[in-house]
């Protein structure tokens, strides 16, 4: 029994009191006038819901309308969710849980394939259908010792201003979504993220092929006449290393059209005279930065992490969606509590997906089909920490085969 309700909040009062509550469950203060402007142009009409109780809001759940990048290069419709908070003082009592069921289901409703978040804590989302279904690693490169092997063979420049926003947001758009993992980033993700001119020492440059620096000159280079870009942000320290802290370069986003472009951008970030230490957050787990660089040792990986937790919201649209290996078929069968028409059985082929009756060879909850379904862990690795039930265990090197994939899904963006 509960004594709260769940609504769908459309004004812009309510959105705010919602961004107040939630900014108050990660104990932050609520936004200020200045910056609630930008913060309101991030919420969308039908996509914020809040739980009320005594008339007065005590939880509140969003998600954001994108894309989603699946193994073989299709994009689903996807739903970022965020900003996800209930009040301190009404938590354990099943208001997220409320929250979830209405949230899935109006996600589902509303033609979302999948939808994914970043979980503050990982023993949260499981339960509601989200696996951890990509990683990312962080980089900590002591660059004079670094010595790359090679030098840029293209032009890096900074662009700034609004010229930069533009042409950044434009190469996003070109350069973002082809890993599986990726997903396109709405227009308030860009209004809340926004970087370039901010006050800190952000810069962004971006790169074309023409080592003349002139834009639109490459067969490679897209619309812009760029092919790739990296924000990057420098805390300045001392020039002597044993003076005390030093001079250090964060890499905030780096996106490239292949890897000429990448090598070219990591390349630049490198040579940037008077810094210590260059740093990466949130970067692919199979990147080889270290194979750039004359002493490999130079480059240490200080954490990885879980990035995205996925939902499959329509398992027959998102297991239609990717490509699969080429294999003997296997069949799976899924249990999803929340949206129970997602549960039955799934013949999976390199030709295609059908839903069949009769027993399945492995069954899965459908939190941990989320797992494997970008291929970042394999179905026999989950056999082996049982988070499966195998029937037929010959299935599992079948499943493996299939669901195999040649680059380790990832996102990117942070939300
Ligand atoms: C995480 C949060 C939204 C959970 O809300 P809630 O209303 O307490 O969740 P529910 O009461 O519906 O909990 C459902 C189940 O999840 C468990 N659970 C929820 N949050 C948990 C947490 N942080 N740690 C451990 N278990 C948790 C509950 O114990 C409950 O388990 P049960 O079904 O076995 O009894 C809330 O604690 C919160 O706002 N935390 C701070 C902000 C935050 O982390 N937001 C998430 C951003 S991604």
């Amino acid at each position: 029994m509960t004594d709260y309700d769940i609504r769908v909040l459309d004004d812009d009062s309510q959105h705010r009191a919602a961004h107040t509550l939630f900014r108050g469950t990660l104990h932050h203060p609520p936004a200020p006038d200045d910056r609630w402007p930008a913060v309101r142009e991030s919420f969308e009409p039908g996509r914020v819901m809040g739980a009320f109780a005594d008339g007065e809001m005590i939880g509140t759940v969003q998600s954001f309308s994108s894309r989603l990048a699946v193994p073989g290069g299709a994009v689903v419709q996807h739903a970022a969710v965020s900003r996800v908070g209930v009040r301190a003082d009404w938590t354990r009592r099943g208001v997220l849980t409320a929250l979830q069921r209405a949230q899935l289901r109006a996600m589902r409703s509303a033609g979302d394939v999948v939808s994914s978040l970043r979980a503050s804590e990982t023993v949260i989302y499981g339960r509601y259908g989200y696996g951890a279904a990509t990683r990312f690693r962080y980089l900590d490169i002591d660059r004079r010792r670094a010595a790359p092997r090679t030098r840029p063979v293209g032009r890096v420049r900074f662009v700034e201003g609004e010229e930069g926003q533009r042409i950044v947001r434009e190469l996003f758009d070109e350069l973002g979504l082809r890993r599986a993992g990726t997903i396109s980033r709405w227009p308030g993700w860009w209004t809340v993220n926004a970087r370039i001119g901010s006050e800190e020492y952000v810069k962004t440059a971006v790169r074309s092929s023409g080592a003349s620096g002139t834009s639109g000159t490459s067969g490679t280079s897209g619309a812009s006449g760029y092919d790739g870009y990296v924000t990057f942000k420098v805390e300045p320290g001392e020039n002597d290393p044993r003076q005390g802290k030093q001079t250090r370069l964060s890499v905030l986003d780096l996106w490239a059209r292949d890897a000429e472009a990448w090598a070219d951008l990591w390349l630049f970030v490198l040579g940037i005279d008077l810094v210590g230490e260059v740093s990466a957050v949130g970067r692919p787990v199979d990147e080889p930065v270290q194979w750039l660089l004359g002493d490999p040792r130079a480059c240490r990986i200080p954490d990885e992490f879980d990035e995205t937790w996925l939902r499959l919201l329509d398992v027959p649209a998102a297991l239609t969606a990717r490509t699969y290996r080429e294999g003997e078929p296997v069949v799976i069968g899924v249990r999803d509590v929340y949206l129970p028409e997602n549960s039955g059985s799934y013949r999976i082929a390199a030709d295609g997906v059908t839903r069949v009756e009769g027993p399945a060879e492995l069954v899965v909850d459908v939190d941990v089909l989320a797992s494997a379904y970008l291929g970042d862990v394999s179905f026999s690795t989950l056999a082996a920490t049982r988070r499966l039930d195998v029937v037929e265990p010959a299935a599992l090197a079948r499943a493996d085969a299939l669901f195999a994939v040649s680059e380790a899904p990832w996102c990117g963006t942070y939300f």
